[in-house]
Parts: structure tokens; C-alpha cells; sequence
């Protein structure tokens, strides 16, 4: 199977074109991303028109580029992304994809993005098989922080998230705080390796719901001490460090602790690991390190597919094939879980 691969959901706009063979591996042929990030770390975060006017300029371009050498004939169908997100944003690539399958007569199948962070797994040379299921995913990414149980490698189950920010949304507020550009999650993990342990130490929230989430209280914690540490004029470089340290353990404390609490009560196999914030290094090395304690396998997407991607949208196609007729499709910037 070959798809023509479409996702336009925030800020990225990509195409790519994915294929299965018979050996039921992925492979990714091509995946073209154009980015408007450098326009938003100018305003400090992303302003939905601007996003949307960037992902029009770039929408046809990234998909001549994807589309090179394969021929339109070979393509099966067009996956694309229409939810949650922007709608802006989504109906870019929503429209773009309808337009395809209405003049090449093909299907269209929609993807919601979020199924995609965790597909993007998929995508590896080793990826997960049917024996580590069942399974836990972790979706870490700028606007979400999901926990799905995975009973087989199509079923998807949502067992808890965040009750306010994201994680990467957590690491951008708090990083403006500390100044420094948006996204700030690669600094943060930057700066925290030059960071020193105990200099700071951040909230850990305890819910009384077992597999949820919340960073809000991180980010006041870190604005207090911010505000403290400027009014004494204390706040200098190798502060800066110790503040992006212990951040980023609070965060990956968090992340840790309630996974691996639902991986126990719910006796899985394996952790799937997805979304932007897994371009963290030291979040993949510790969530491998207590996986190997616990002797439960673990994937986290290679990090060119950590980001928002197509490459991911096709594999998710790949996995949950339902097409609709085109005139059926709509963005839907809310979708969520089943
Ligand atoms: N090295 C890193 N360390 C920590 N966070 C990171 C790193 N690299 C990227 N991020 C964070 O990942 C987020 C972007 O991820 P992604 O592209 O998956 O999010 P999104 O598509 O905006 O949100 P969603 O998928 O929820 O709609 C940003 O919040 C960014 O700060
Ligand atoms: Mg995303």
C-alpha cells in the first residue's frame, strides 16, 4: 500500500509518501516539512492567521517536493491530518487532500494527529510487533500530554492526560519566563545538561486521579523563583542552567512516575513513546532506563518523526485505513479520543 501523506495541523506544513510491502514493514519514500517556526519565535509563541497564511504559501510546493519521482497512478491514497489542531491550519491540508482525491479519484483517509505522534513509532527499522502488546503510549507533545492503552497495535484506548498545560507547553512558558525563544524546549534540555542537580528544586504535582497530569503549578514555581532571583540581581548564566535542570526533572519526574504507574496496574509489555518533547534526549535515556528495570520493552520515535511530520500521518493511515468519500471530510480542530 502507498499513501500520499498530508498534515497541516499547527505550524509544519508536510506531505510525505509512505508505502507497506508485503513484508508489512513502513517505509518512509520521501517526507517534505517547511516550517514557519522562526516567524513565531519572533511573536514568542504561534498566532493561528499567521500559521494558517504560511501553511497556504507552502501547501503545494511541499507536495510537488514529496510527490518526485512517484507516480500519481501508484499512489493508493491520500492521508490526511484533520484533527485536533488549528482550523486555519487543518483545513489547509484538509481542502488540499480533498481537491487530490477528488481530481485523481482516490480515497481519502483521515488521520487524527495525535494517533500519528504514536504511528510515528511505525516508522523505524524495529518497530513495535504484535507480540509487545499490550501496550502503554505516552503522547508528550506541545499541546498534549496523553495516556493511551494499546490492547493490540490498533486499539486505542485514552486513560488520562493533562489537566492543564502540556509538557511542551510546560517547557515553552516556562522557558519564557527564563527568556529565552520559542520553542524553548531544545534550549531547556541544552542549558539543563550544564545545569547542576539540588541548586533548585521544583513541585512535583500529586493528583488524586492516578494517571493524570498537571504542569500549571510548575510554571508559577518557576515564576517565583525567576521574579526572586531577578530581584536580587541574582539571576545569571549558570543559574539559568540550575533553573533548566531541575525544570526539566520535574517535568520527566512527572512523565515517569505516572507511566509507570499505569504500565504496572495495567500489566503491559511496552512503552510507546510519541510527540515533539521526545526529541529530548534525556527524557528518552531515563524512560528507557526504568523501562529496562522493569523489564517492559520500549520504542520512542526516531527523531526525525518526533515532530509534527506526514511521514507519521501515513503511518497512522496505514494502520487505521477507514477512507470516506472526500465530500464527507471535515476539519475538526476538537477531535480527540474515542
Ligand atoms: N529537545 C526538546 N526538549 C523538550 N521539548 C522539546 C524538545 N524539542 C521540541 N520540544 C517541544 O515539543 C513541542 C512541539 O512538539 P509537536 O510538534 O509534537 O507539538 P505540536 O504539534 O505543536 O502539538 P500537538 O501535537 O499536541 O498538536 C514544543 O512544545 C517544543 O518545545
Ligand atoms: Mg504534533
Amino acid at each position: 500500500m502507498r499513501i500520499l501523506a498530508i498534515e497541516t495541523s499547527c505550524d509544519e506544513t508536510s506531505a510525505a509518501i509512505i508505502e507497506r510491502g508485503e513484508n508489512g514493514r513502513m517505509h518512509c519514500v520521501t517526507n517534505v516539512i517547511a516550517t514557519s517556526l522562526a516567524l513565531h519565535s519572533q511573536t514568542g509563541g504561534i498566532i493561528p492567521e499567521v500559521a494558517a497564511r504560511e501553511q497556504a504559501k507552502f501547501m503545494v510546493p511541499v507536495i510537488k517536493e514529496a510527490l518526485q519521482d512517484t507516480p500519481i497512478d501508484s499512489i493508493d491514497a491520500i492521508g490526511v491530518t484533520y484533527g485536533p489542531g488549528l482550523i486555519g491550519s487543518l483545513l489547509v491540508g484538509v481542502e488540499a487532500a480533498k481537491t487530490l482525491a477528488w481530481v485523481w479519484n482516490k480515497p481519502i483517509i483521515p488521520v487524527n494527529h495525535l494517533y500519528g505522534h504514536i504511528y510515528a513509532n511505525w516508522l523505524s527499522e524495529i518497530a513495535p510487533q504484535e507480540s509487545d502488546f499490550p501496550a502503554l503510549a505516552l503522547i508528550v507533545s506541545g499541546g498534549h500530554t496523553d495516556l493511551v492503552f494499546m490492547e493490540n497495535e490498533t486499539s486505542l484506548r485514552w486513560i488520562g492526560g493533562t489537566r492543564d498545560d502540556a509538557a511542551g507547553e510546560a517547557f515553552d512558558k516556562s522557558g519564557r519566563l527564563l527568556g529565552l525563544s520559542y520553542p524553548a524546549g531544545p534550549t531547556i534540555e541544552k542549558y539543563a545538561k550544564s545545569g547542576h542537580k539540588g541548586v533548585f528544586t521544583f513541585p512535583r504535582a500529586r493528583l488524586d486521579t492516578p494517571y493524570d497530569f498537571s504542569f500549571s503549578g510548575l510554571k508559577t514555581a518557576v515564576r517565583n523563583e525567576v521574579q526572586k532571583l531577578q530581584s536580587q540581581g541574582d539571576l545569571t548564566e549558570p543559574m539559568t542552567y540550575d533553573l533548566c535542570y531541575a525544570l526539566q526533572e520535574a517535568i520527566f519526574d512527572m512523565l515517569i512516575q505516572t507511566t509507570f504507574k499505569a504500565a504496572e496496574d495495567l500489566n503491559v509489555k511496552t512503552i510507546l513513546l510519541g510527540g515533539g518533547v521526545t526529541a529530548n534526549q534525556t527524557l528518552t535515556e531515563r524512560f528507557r532506563a526504568v523501562a529496562t528495570e522493569h523489564n517492559l520493552a520500549f520504542f520512542s520515535p526516531e527523531r526525525k518523526f518526533s515532530t509534527d511530520n506526514a511521514a507519521m500521518i501515513g503511518a497512522a493511515a496505514i494502520m487505521h485505513n477507514t477512507p470516506l468519500p472526500w465530500e464527507e471530510l471535515r476539519a475538526n480542530p476538537e477531535l480527540y479520543f474515542d
